[in-house]
């Protein structure tokens, strides 16, 4: 790689983007492997790797959660998945130290990956409420959490139909100390 080319990483992490508007196309098999290969091969604290991902590309059950999730908001809070064909659901031990930090570093890798085979992400708080709610044991079945496990946080993938402008840099969030 010459000097002058962008790092490829670098550029990745630069030019990814939050898309909230996809096409219905599923993904194909090879694709959903290396997004979640990426998730797998993320960094955790004592290698504990406290993670599952549960890949939803029903849209019914998508829509039995974005129900729920809008009940416990008290408002319709709209399409929350953005009409993407996948949300990749992380659930995570809940009582370890570090065991949400592990998971939103493994949402992270799933973004840049994805990013990096052309595909576009949103990473997803908003299914939260739904997991709290009456029928949160019965989501945490029908996604086969294992039982020790609790919603962490989704990302929507699929080929996207929106995208916007990178984020601003917000000023005074970094100190250099010398010393
Ligand atoms: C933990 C987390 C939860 C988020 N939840 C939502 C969400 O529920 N809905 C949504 O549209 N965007 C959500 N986002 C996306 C952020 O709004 C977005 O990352 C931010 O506005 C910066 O834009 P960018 O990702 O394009 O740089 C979430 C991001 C993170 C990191």
């Amino acid at each position: 790689m010459s000097s002058n080319e962008p790092n490829p990483v670098l550029k990745a992490i630069a030019d990814r983007r939050s898309n909230r508007g996809y096409k219905s196309d599923p993904l194909t098999q090879e694709q959903l492997d290396a997004l979640l290969a990426a998730a797998m091969q993320s960094p955790s604290a004592g290698n504990r790797q406290p993670w599952h991902f549960s890949v939803v590309q029903s849209s019914a059950i998508l829509a039995d959660i974005n129900r729920a999730a809008s009940e416990a908001a008290r408002k319709d809070l709209g399409d929350i998945f953005f009409g993407a064909p996948t949300v990749i659901f992380i659930s995570c031990e809940p009582d370890g130290r570090w065991g949400r930090l592990d998971c939103g570093i493994a949402v992270e890798n799933i973004a840049l990956a994805a990013h990096a085979l052309g595909l576009g992400s949103v990473i997803l708080g908003m299914p939260e409420g739904a997991f709290n709610g009456p029928e949160g044991s019965s989501f945490n079945a029908r996604l086969k959490f294992p039982p020790t496990h609790k919603y962490a946080v989704a990302i929507a993938v699929g080929v996207p139909t929106k995208t916007k402008e990178a984020h601003p840099l917000l000023e005074g969030r970094i100190d250099y100390i010398d010393g």
